[in-house]
């Protein structure tokens, strides 16, 4: 019987993929190289620090600890500057719709996101109301495929890693959930995603019915 959904953000309940790509492509084009779109792709459900690695080997370019400190706090003031300024057109569709449907069937809501700015996007929105528990990357010490951050949210929700379903849209993401021992649901493509229990193209496609199939 599942009787929690966990969701990450980045990518399930808002587009910010976009805003994440802008700062790294500056911070790229300062360091002298091109960052691709394709690129970014690499980064999705990826830690901050994690990710400027990738960056700087695509660069081909070494850094000290402190440097690379100083570099992620510089994209990350971008990136803030960017998602403070997000609108609710930018929720993506059907994630409020079922986020709403789980709650008023008793079904019990978490975010479980790797970002460390996930409550000014979420405060940004209004969407807090909608989660009973928020674990964030602010609480996690290990970064996904570590089940952590899922596993804390059960903890705090108090229900079993078996009646929980996790939604992600990262590769990352769909291993820390099975890791975990929970079902979970890739948002996007097959082709990246085909260890999920389930895979849709977005929330919108998401249903109670569909949920109860994954038991
Ligand atoms: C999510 C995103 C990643 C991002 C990570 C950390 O997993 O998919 O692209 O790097 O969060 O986000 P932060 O906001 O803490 O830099
Ligand atoms: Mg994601």
């Amino acid at each position: 019987m599942i009787k929690a959904c966990l969701f990450d953000l980045d990518g399930v309940i808002v587009d910010t993929a976009k805003y994440h790509y802008i700062a790294w492509k500056e911070l790229a084009a300062e360091l002298g190289f091109e960052f691709t779109e394709k690129d970014n792709e690499r980064l999705k459900g990826v830690s901050r620090m994690a990710s400027l690695d990738i960056l700087l080997s695509i660069g081909g370019i070494t850094k000290t600890e402190k440097e690379k400190d100083l570099l992620a706090q510089r994209k990350n003031e971008r990136y803030v500057s960017l998602i403070s300024q997000m609108e609710a057109d930018e929720i993506l569709p059907g994630a409020k719709e079922f986020l709403t449907a789980c709650r008023k069937t008793g079904i019990a809501t978490a975010l479980g996101s790797a970002s460390k700015n996930a409550m000014i996007i979420l405060e940004r929105l209004k969407l807090n109301d909608l989660f009973d528990v928020i674990i964030d990357g602010t609480h996690t010490t290990k970064a996904k495929p570590d089940p952590e951050v899922f596993l804390l949210g059960a903890a705090a929700l108090r229900v079993e890693p078996e009646h929980c379903v996790v939604f992600e849209d990262a590769e990352a993401g769909i291993e820390a959930a099975l890791a975990a021992g929970m079902k979970c649901v890739g948002i996007g493509s097959s082709e990246v995603l085909g260890k999920a229990n389930l895979v849709i193209a977005g929330l919108h496609q998401m249903s109670l019915e569909k949920l109860k199939d994954l038991q």
